[in-house]
This record gives C-alpha cells, sequence and structure tokens, in this order.
C-alpha cells in the first residue's frame, strides 16, 4: 500500500520520532512510505477563492510548497497526520496542508487513515475531534491513533507500540 505521512512538526524531535517508528514498521510490513515534512514547508491557508473548483480545475492558485504534498494527496492509499499539540491542536502549517486538500476535494485514492499527535499534557481531545471530523468528511477510514505524552515521548515503549501498529495496518 502507497502511505504518505504528513509530519507537521517544525522541527525533527518527538512528532519525527513517532513517524521514524511509523516508517520503520511499515516498510518492513512492504509498505511503500513517503514522509512530507509540512511542518518545515511553506504552505499557507487555503483563501477559500474557489479559483481551484472554477478557472483553476483542481489548481490551487497560490503557488508554494503544497505543490510537493499535492502528487502524495493523488496517490496514497493512507494518509498518515503526526502532529506535535500546539496550544490543544494540531500545528498551524499541518492544518493548512490538510485543508489545502480543498482543490481536488479529497484524497483521490486514499481510503484509510491515522494519527500520530505527541505532547506535553493530555491536552490532545480537540486535535483527535479535527482529525476524526475531517476524515469523515472525507470518507477516509481510521485505523488508530497514536498519542505520545511527556515521558512517553521518545520512549522505547511507545516507539515499538508505533511500529507494530504500522506492521500491521
Ligand atoms: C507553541 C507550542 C504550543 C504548545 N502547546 C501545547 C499544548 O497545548 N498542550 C501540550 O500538552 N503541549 C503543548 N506544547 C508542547 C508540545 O506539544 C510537545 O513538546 C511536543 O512533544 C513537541 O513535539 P515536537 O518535538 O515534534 O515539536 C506546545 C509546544 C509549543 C512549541
Amino acid at each position: 500500500m502507497k502511505i504518505a505521512i504528513l509530519n507537521g512538526s517544525p522541527h525533527k524531535a518527538n512528532t519525527s520520532a513517532m513517524v521514524d517508528a511509523f516508517l520503520q514498521g511499515a516498510q518492513e510490513a512492504g509498505h511503500e512510505v513517503e514522509v512530507l515534512h509540512v511542518g518545515k514547508m511553506k504552505i499557507a491557508g487555503c483563501l477559500g477563492c474557489e479559483y481551484c473548483h472554477t478557472k483553476g480545475n483542481g489548481q490551487c492558485i497560490q503557488k508554494d510548497d503544497m505543490e510537493k504534498v499535492m502528487p502524495a494527496y493523488l496517490d496514497a492509499e493512507m494518509i498518515v497526520y503526526a502532529s506535535p499539540i500546539f496550544y490543544s491542536g494540531i500545528t498551524a502549517q499541518l492544518s493548512a496542508a490538510a485543508q489545502r486538500v480543498y482543490a481536488i476535494g479529497k484524497p483521490a485514492k486514499a481510503t484509510k487513515a491515522a494519527l500520530l499527535l505527541s505532547s506535553a499534557t493530555k491536552s490532545y481531545g480537540g486535535a483527535v475531534a479535527t482529525y476524526q471530523n475531517m476524515i469523515n468528511y472525507m470518507g477516509l477510514e481510521d485505523k488508530g491513533i497514536i498519542t505520545a505524552v511527556g515521558d512517553e515521548n521518545g520512549s522505547e515503549d511507545k516507539l515499538n507500540e508505533i511500529r507494530n501498529f504500522a506492521k500491521n495496518i
């Protein structure tokens, strides 16, 4: 299965450790995985201008790093959203990349999704709700949500849990 992981963290630390563990497990199971570091990309928020649904014919009027993400939205069979919790939600960077799928409506081939969240405290409820609403809207099946809170971040137990999760997806 082709899996695209959208890593919304702006730096390489806790969320990236979760993403790397998922990548290892998924590759061991024979999946083809691409990691998109959307947290480090320049992706503006959707303008809601409807250019994509009129003159643009599926193309966004904004020319930015979303052009690196769109091929994955067209090709991946599973989307994994990964983010640190910032003010109880996913990062603005991941939010922008997630919402800009609007240009094509929803990921073209994807039927499955998963969520990886890293935080200091158990304040991830808002991010989980956003993810659930978003994938319901897009018709994707949730394959699981893994959170790493506080000391769980970077722990071998948590990373193994993620590797096994990805192996059995
Ligand atoms: C701007 C900012 C806002 C944050 N807000 C929260 C929060 O609301 N709740 C929480 O538990 N942790 C919060 N944190 C902590 C991060 O979620 C946590 O350190 C996470 O492990 C960082 O992941 P990363 O290393 O991939 O960036 C915040 C961190 C930053 C920088």
